[in-house]
């Protein structure tokens, strides 16, 4: 197939780019590079051994995705694109709607204009909120979103919905993302987030070559086993492999399909810094501080569901996910 990648630069997107190819199938990015860069391009070259096609396109300008589906014959598209900094969405929550909404809403109009009937879309676990069920179903009651950026998933995931429902030969795969760590194991392509970030990974990854002090562990009097929070850990390189994989749903019958990629596993903050020390043989400075407003005890998947149905499960274990993390922050960041 010919699938048009929303967001293909950024972090997930350049790993699902690396894994459609590998399947055989052509890839047309585009992407605005507002957090990512078009190097990227090179390095997906260079482990996949095809450039993908690329435009420099913001979704906000819709003539600009119609000139995308105009110069190219789009079976399918798989969209990330999208602003995802929790903390930012709280302090400017228009530009996250218009983003975000705004842009999902143009590409539905252009896929509508072109013909274009199968989306595959980037979800999180966000959208469960604090969740009613531990281990995660896709059964689990959608909660409340306690800022913008997850509002905008949930908004989203009722957008595609009621788009399938109102044009019924077409496809919606909602894939609700666990938490990504890890890279491609080539060391080309990771997370590279813009200035100090928020997530755990890339910050260890800041600390460990030396570009921040310590880890600020954000709580330990949760009711957890050791009172840190408790993930989904899930390696980048199984979550592009499960867009393969869901994409398997487009010779089905139309509809609306959602899908937990995770690997049902929870790992507290501290299981993640011995790992990481373990894995990597150095050391993690980290202090205890206060918890951070907004984040809940315990999450993680069911993703037996994405087994039954796309005979999909995850490969790689949390050693793996330490040592590829590590292997790009040496290569990427330490020379920033
Ligand atoms: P990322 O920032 O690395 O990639 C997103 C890409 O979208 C970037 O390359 C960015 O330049 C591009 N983009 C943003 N706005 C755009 C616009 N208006 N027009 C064109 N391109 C635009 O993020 P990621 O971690 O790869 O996340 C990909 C998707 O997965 C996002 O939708 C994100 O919300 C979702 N997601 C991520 C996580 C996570 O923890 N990383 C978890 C759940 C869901
Ligand atoms: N944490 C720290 N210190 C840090 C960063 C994080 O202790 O510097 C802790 C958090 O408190 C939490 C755990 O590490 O217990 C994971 O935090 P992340 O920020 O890495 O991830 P979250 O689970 O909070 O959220 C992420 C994405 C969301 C997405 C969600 C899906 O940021 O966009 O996963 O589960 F919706």
């Amino acid at each position: 197939m010919n699938i048009l990648v929303t967001g293909g630069t950024g972090y997930i997107g350049s790993h699902t780019c690396v894994e459609l190819i590998n399947a055989g199938h052509d890839v047309v990015i585009f992407d605005n590079l507002s957090n990512s860069k078009e190097s990227v391009l090179d390095r997906i070259e260079k482990i996949a051994g095809k450039r993908p096609k690329f435009y420099v396109a913001d979704m906000r300008d819709l003539d600009s995705i119609r000139k995308v589906f105009s110069e190219n014959s789009i079976d399918a598209v798989v969209h990330f694109a999208g602003l995802k900094a929790v903390g930012e969405s709280v302090a400017k929550p228009v530009e996250y709607y218009k983003n975000n909404v705004g842009g999902t809403l143009n590409l539905l109009t252009a896929m509508t204009e072109f013909g274009v009937k199968k989306i595959v879309f980037s979800s999180s676990a966000t959208v469960y909120g604090d969740p009613a069920i531990i281990p995660i179903t896709e059964d689990c009651p959608l909660g409340t979103t306690t800022n913008p950026y997850g509002e905008t998933k949930k908004m989203l995931e009722r957008i595609l919905t009621d788009f399938q429902k109102a044009n019924p030969d077409n496809y919606v795969i909602l894939l609700r993302y666990f938490n990504p760590i890890g890279a491609h194991e080539s060391g080309l392509i990771g997370d590279e987030p813009n200035g100090i970030p928020n997530n755990l990974m890339p910050y260890i990854l800041q600390v460990v070559v030396g570009k921040l002090p310590y880890l600020r562990v954000f709580g330990n009097d949760y009711d957890t086993p050791d009172g840190t929070g408790v993930r989904d850990y899930i390696h980048v390189v199984d979550l592009a492999k499960g867009h393969v994989a869901a994409m398997k749903k487009f010779s089905d019958e139309p509809g609306v399909y959602i899908y937990n990629l995770g690997t049902g596993i929870g790992y507290s903050v501290l299981d993640i810094v011995h790992a990481f020390e373990k894995a990597n043989n150095i050391n993690i400075p980290y202090q205890i501080v206060e918890r951070r407003p907004g984040d809940i005890a315990t999450n993680y998947s069911d993703p037996s569901k994405a087994f039954r149905e796309l005979s999909w499960k995850t490969e790689f274990d949390l050693e793996t996910m330490c040592k590829d993390s590590y292997r790009f922050a040496k290569n990427a960041l330490s020379g920033q």
